[in-house]
């Protein structure tokens, strides 16, 4: 990502509106996210529900709905509330392959104000090592902007 998509990351606060739903937020959300980020082909959330993670508002291929907290690269995320940039789906144990054109991901993890995880952010790119270190400081920051607007319902 080049130095000014931050600050089109910043416009997120802008574009997002306290007063809306989350579904709403995060509809908008992937569309902006959409928009901004060149060379990928899937965007979009998976929350956490029921002790599951489950699809939510995204762009791209229909994907699949439920994927457990440990499992594939977005689970792995979540359970160890940490960043995952995968240079290579096809070298990481258990990747669930949604759209069969993704080749690297970076998944980001949306956060309750003490820090828990609810949920991620997944981007999917049909090229190798699409996603730099400075991308996933910036989608890290997407992910709070967007996870302060949905944890204002
Ligand atoms: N590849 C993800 C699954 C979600 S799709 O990419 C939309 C994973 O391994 O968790």
């Amino acid at each position: 990502m080049h130095s000014e998509e931050f600050s089109s990351v910043e416009q997120l606060s802008y574009l997002l509106d306290e007063n809306d739903g989350a579904m709403t937020t995060l509809a908008n959300a992937s569309a902006y996210l959409n928009e901004l980020l060149p060379s990928i082909n899937w965007v979009g959330f998976y929350l956490l529900d029921q002790g599951e993670l489950r699809l939510g508002p995204f762009q791209g291929k229909a994907a699949c709905t439920r994927i457990l907290p440990g499992k594939g690269v977005c689970g792995t995320a979540f359970s160890r509330n940490k960043t995952q940039r995968v240079e290579d789906v096809h070298a990481f144990p258990g990747h669930i392959a949604c759209d069969s054109a993704s080749n690297s991901e970076l998944v980001v993890v949306l956060r309750s104000e003490g820090g828990e995880p609810i949920g991620v952010l997944d981007i999917d790119s049909p090229l190798l090592n699409r996603f730099s270190a400075e991308d996933a400081r910036n989608m890290e920051r997407a992910a709070k902007i967007i996870s302060a607007e949905i944890r204002l319902k």
